[in-house]
């Protein structure tokens, strides 16, 4: 089939008139349908019902009583199943806290109210907030809460392009080494939200070698996704490794959690970084708590034996559930738009999206079709600092949650509403 857009008027007037009756006929369907949530479906969390018994006693390896306070940065045994699991030393770890997006967000103010650690034996800098400006850079499309964070801050988000290995470095140099208000980057290394990438060994390096005119510049390195396989495994480069050859051992901010892997909110989070920096971090939390759940931590320590290749066997069951949601999406794309130009998107090889792009100035119009017709799309806009996409074209489809047959119905309204969209914008209905 040829492009829509090269196609004469009559043939768009057709088609404007089958795809207007055939969404007419959906939307008379009463559908409830949702295709927005980023969260497992009951068929995934009911793979870790195990954690919930997981526990017979409460004493950590070294004797430690979990059930009492202290060991405010975690037990050991957790960071070390961190430490096999993904090659981060377990002394650079805080284990706590059931949200990796609480540690983001503390990263933030302790940044702002007290100043990034320096780990070359000078001073910290100031406190962000003292500065004149603050700039973070957003790859985008990318993932609302990380603008959100920064942004309540006081920062200015400045997004940058992603590409399908990582953001756009030329753009990220050029920025970073002009402008010393540029004081950081968020980064998902492995399966992005939404576009499902995976950053090369080379950006990653570009990153950690870096010439920032900040000189505490920092990389908010967001590894939600790094064990969230599909299709083959892909690992996150060495980013401490790279930022301590360069010469930057306080330069990466490293998140992880096991939201997605047990149960969204009742996991544990983490965080890791250089050394001067986790002995700050550490002393910050010290007031905020006298130790986090450790209950939640021995669980996940025991459920998985204490071993990675167990937390990696976990993921292949979780793989198989999600692999047809995926799949099913993806035939779905291919099958109703091939060769019609209408949609672009890039296959991800694990995480939880699939970020399409829709002609220019329809997303905002695909999202409100879908909605009159009953299914809930992620908000246009949501994938960019502000909600603004500037050309109005980013949706974020979360296949995970629903089940199959959910799913093949809302695929089906998508496809007619992405149509209807871009027939209407063409012919100015
Ligand atoms: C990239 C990314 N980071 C973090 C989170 C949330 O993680 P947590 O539950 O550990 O706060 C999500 C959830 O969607 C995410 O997509």
């Amino acid at each position: 089939m040829a492009a829509w857009n090269e196609l004469p008027k009559e043939r768009l007037d057709a088609l404007f008139g089958e795809n207007k009756k055939r969404y007419d006929e959906l939307a008379a369907l009463g559908l409830k349908l949702d295709l927005s949530r980023g969260k497992p479906g009951p068929d995934v969390l009911d793979l870790s019902n195990g954690l919930l018994g997981a526990l017979e006693d409460w004493r950590a390896e070294d004797g430690t009583d979990v059930r009492n306070y202290g060991v405010v940065t975690g037990l050991p045994e957790l960071k070390n199943l961190f430490a096999e699991l993904l090659g981060v030393s377990a002394e650079r770890m805080i284990v706590g806290g059931n949200s990796s997006l609480t540690h983001m967000y503390n990263s933030f103010a302790m940044l702002y109210q007290f100043g990034a650690p320096d780990g070359m034996g000078g001073m910290d800098s100031k406190p962000w907030q003292k500065a004149d400006a603050v700039k973070i850079l957003c790859p985008v499309p990318g993932y609302d809460r990380h603008f959100g964070a920064a942004s309540d801050f006081g920062a200015e988000l400045v997004p940058v392009p992603m590409e399908s290995d990582g953001p756009d470095m030329d753009e990220v140099e050029r920025l970073a080494s002009s402008d010393p208000a540029v004081k950081g980057i968020w980064v998902i290394p492995v399966y992005s939200n939404p576009t499902g990438c995976v950053i090369s060994e080379e950006k990653a390096r570009r990153l950690a070698q870096m010439r920032a005119a900040a000189p505490d510049f920092r990389i908010f390195w967001d590894n939600a996704y790094g064990v969230h396989h599909l299709w083959g495994e892909n690992s996150a480069p060495d980013i401490f490794a790279l930022c301590g050859e360069a010469g930057y051992p306080e330069r990466v901010l490293y998140y992880f959690s096991t939201s997605k892997i047990n149960f969204p909110g009742g996991g544990v989070g983490m965080v890791a970084a250089g050394p001067r920096t986790v002995e700050r971090m550490t002393a910050h939390i010290k007031m905020q708590t006298i130790g986090f759940d450790k209950i939640s931590q021995l669980r996940t320590v025991r459920f998985f034996g204490g071993k990675a290749e167990n937390v990696s066997a976990h993921m292949g069951k979780i793989a198989e559930v999600l692999r047809p949601k995926f799949e099913l999406v993806m035939d779905r794309l291919d099958s109703e738009f091939s060769g019609t130009g209408l949609v672009s998107y890039e296959r991800p090889k694990g995480g939880y999206f699939i970020s399409v792009d829709v002609p220019d100035g329809c997303a905002k119009r695909v999202v409100a079709l879908a909605k009159e017709a009953g299914a809930v799309l992620t908000p246009a806009g949501a994938t960019f600092p502000y909600g603004k996409d500037p050309r109005d074209s980013n949706i974020r489809l979360a296949p995970t949650f629903p089940s199959l047959e959910e799913l093949g119905s809302t695929m089906d309204l998508f496809a007619v509403c992405v149509k209807l969209a871009a027939l209407e914008k063409w012919l100015g209905v």
